[in-house]
């Protein structure tokens, strides 16, 4: 029984939709150095719905523009390349998670506003820690829990038995998923991020986001991606029947040099940060 579900699980994933060849190529001009504001604004007029989320998320109160962005090139020279690719990617993720997840007690939109509050809050703390590119933090916090919408249907059929194994197994919600359904849903996002062809660090931040102390590639960003999902889940952004479930781990906050008061601090930051949550509404 357990093996067929293994099984269904792993198909799940290979069903998983290709990121659009689209996304791919905005990607790849994004890191090619010679590539201009023309090309990208080019291929990105290519897609109207694309083109309106972009305009849409650049123009959100996050961004906190003052002057109204109005052509997808000026959007780029205001916010950077780095940033383009994360809303992209946004804009292209949102559509999947803004189904109302069961397993999970995620309602329409749910993991959608909180993949995005996750983001904003990684970025924040890469920027805080001065690392090089804190967009890849933010693309690492936007997917982390990707894998529930695959999950959730198994988690779903099997909820008692993975809540009983929390009561009375004395494990976290996330043992019990793996226990239970063979993945939990970190390694079906790690999953999905392989098959998106994501750089292994990224790959690793969404796979190890409940437990860093594993990571090997790039403990830095698998800390910083573990810490805000933990003051998401603080902040109380739809955060479901497994969103108190998780602890700051002692070796992110090392790994991060972060002591209570800054923690603290990037908590009441993280607060001001997604104060305006209908700016994250794209669907
Ligand atoms: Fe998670």
């Amino acid at each position: 029984m357990r093996d067929i579900r293994l099984n269904h699980i792993v198909q799940k994933v290979n069903d998983m939709p290709v990121l659009p060849s689209r996304v791919n190529r905005i990607i790849e001009l994004i890191e090619d150095p010679n590539s201009t504001i023309d090309d990208l604004e080019k291929e990105i007029l290519m897609d109207q719905s694309l083109t309106s989320k972009i305009l849409k998320l650049a123009n959100s109160a996050y961004y906190g523009y003052p002057r109204k962005i109005n052509t997808v090139s000026q959007a780029t020279i205001l916010l950077g390349f780095q940033t383009i690719k994360s809303i992209v990617l946004a804009s292209t993720v949102s559509k999947m998670m803004a189904h109302e997840l069961k397993g999970y007690a995620l309602g329409e939109n749910d993991l959608w506003t909180q993949s995005q509050t996750c983001a904003i809050i990684s970025r924040n703390i890469a920027k805080e820690i001065k690392i090089s590119n804190p967009e890849t933090a933010y693309i690492g916090g936007l997917l982390r829990d990707i894998g529930k919408t695959i999950l959730s249907y198994y988690v779903e059929r099997e909820y008692n038995a993975i809540v009983n194994k929390v009561e009375f197994g004395n494990i976290s919600f996330l043992e019990a998923e793996e226990e239970i359904l063979g993945f939990n849903h970190a390694q079906v996002g790690e999953k999905i991020a392989e098959k998106w062809n994501f750089p292994e660090d990224l790959v690793e931040a969404i796979g190890l986001h409940h437990t860093p102390e594993k990571s090997i590639i790039n403990p830095t960003l698998v800390s910083i991606v573990h810490i805000a999902d933990a003051i998401t889940m603080m902040l109380g952004v739809g955060i479901g029947v497994d969103g108190l479930a998780y602890n700051f781990s002692p070796f992110a906050l090392e790994t991060l040099n972060l002591s209570s008061i800054d923690v603290e601090d990037l908590i009441s930051k993280s607060h001001d940060l997604i104060i305006d949550r209908d700016s994250f509404d794209l669907i």
